[in-house]
């Protein structure tokens, strides 16, 4: 494979349709899902030229996790949809790579079974926990715990899902339960028995107060697209910020991630981490994000298109095609660093006047 499009249409070749469309799918008319891909093309780099060195330094830490690249592992719900090892095969990969994994808490494998499986690849794999806040907080306080238990050392509490979205290609297919056999396991084994994960327009900052007392770990809110929204998690000392539309699944008239970047990573000058996750599939996408402000950018779907495609090489090799590419594309940038990717090497696509 020589792209991460080529692995994407093996995966559709291999995939049954309904868990394609789940997978590959967004909300309503897919405008945001479509535009986070768009609006890494209607941006140029604007190289610059004679970095006079060949080495080219690309780890980066990330809140006391260093990854081997600015790429991390978005969270995404039910990998055995995508091949029977599924998480497992993902925390493999990624801990080979070198990088930080974010756990779904819809994983159809608990969070023990996985961090386990990175450790016995990588002892000092970095695994971080996905959460929703459940209304329930005894539900979201066992959650944290068996996180932590697990080694998890962040956080990522997603803030986007008030309620779920509106997807058409599941309910054309009529997808609405996960096939026999499999379940999302973190919400099995909890007093009362399995509870379905639960999306909650009632949480509100004070609920995120709440968990910040009861944890030691970092938190990372993820889905945050309004500089306002931006500015109050900072001052009230959240650790870190994922731009995200949630792949567009969620509320379909947002800007592309890429387009909210800019005024969010403005808004937090670097008091804390901002990351980025949507449409990226090319090292020049990592690039450009980097230049806009992200310390680094998720990928959500291109693991699910190698998990499909070839299981745990399959994963492997869209992080090690992501980190050629985007070497390359730093070398071409005559950059030998992360600090020389600043915002005036990206410029609009079309003529300047
Ligand atoms: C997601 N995403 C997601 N986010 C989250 O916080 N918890 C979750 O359980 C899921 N589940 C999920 C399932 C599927 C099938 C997809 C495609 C996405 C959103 C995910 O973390 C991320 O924001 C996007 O996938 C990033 O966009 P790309 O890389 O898929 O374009």
């Amino acid at each position: 494979m020589i792209s991460l499009a080529e692995l994407h249409e093996v995966a559709r070749q291999r995939l049954a349709p309904e868990h394609y469309d789940y997978f590959a799918g967004g909300a309503a008319d897919e405008i945001a899902l479509e535009d986070n891909e768009q609006a890494f093309r209607r941006l140029a780099l604007l190289p610059r030229i004679l970095p006079g060195s060949a080495r080219r330094d690309v780890a980066v830490n990330l809140l006391g996790a260093w990854a081997s690249m600015p790429v991390f592992v978005s969270p995404t719900a039910f990998h055995r949809l995508a091949h029977s090892d599924g998480e497992l095969a993902t925390a493999r990969a990624v801990a080979a790579a070198r990088t930080v994994l974010i756990a779904s808490m819809a994983a159809t494998t608990t969070i023990g079974d996985m961090a386990a499986a990175a450790r016995a690849v990588d002892p000092d794999a970095a695994l971080w926990f996905q959460l929703y806040l459940q209304s329930d907080t005894e539900v979201t306080d066992l959650l944290v715990r068996r996180a932590t238990d697990a080694g998890c050392t962040a956080l990522v509490v997603t803030v986007d899902s008030p309620v779920f979205g509106h997807h058409e290609r599941d309910r054309r297919h009529g997808f609405t339960d996960l096939p026999e056999g499999l379940a999302a396991e973190n919400m099995r084994d909890l007093p009362g028995g399995p509870r379905n994960i639960e999306m909650s327009p009632v949480l509100s900052w004070d609920d995120l107060e709440r968990l910040r007392a009861s944890t030691s770990l970092p938190l990372v809110l993820k889905g945050v697209l309004h500089p306002e929204d931006a500015r109050l998690a900072v001052e009230r000392g959240f650790d870190g910020i994922l731009v995200s539309n949630h792949g567009g699944r969620q509320l379909d008239a947002v800007p592309a991630s890429i387009d909210a970047l800019p005024r969010i990573a403005e808004v937090v000058g670097g008091r804390v981490p901002v990351l980025l996750d949507g449409g990226v599939r090319r090292g020049t996408d990592v690039v450009i994000a980097l230049a806009l402000g992200a310390t680094a950018v998720g990928i959500g779907r291109p693991v699910l298109w190698g998990l499909a495609a070839d299981g745990e090489s399959g994963v492997r090799q869209v992080l090690e095609l992501l980190r050629g590419e985007f070497d390359h594309a730093l070398a071409l940038c005559g950059g030998r660093g992360l600090a020389d990717l600043t915002k005036d090497l990206v410029t609009v696509r079309g003529p300047e006047v």
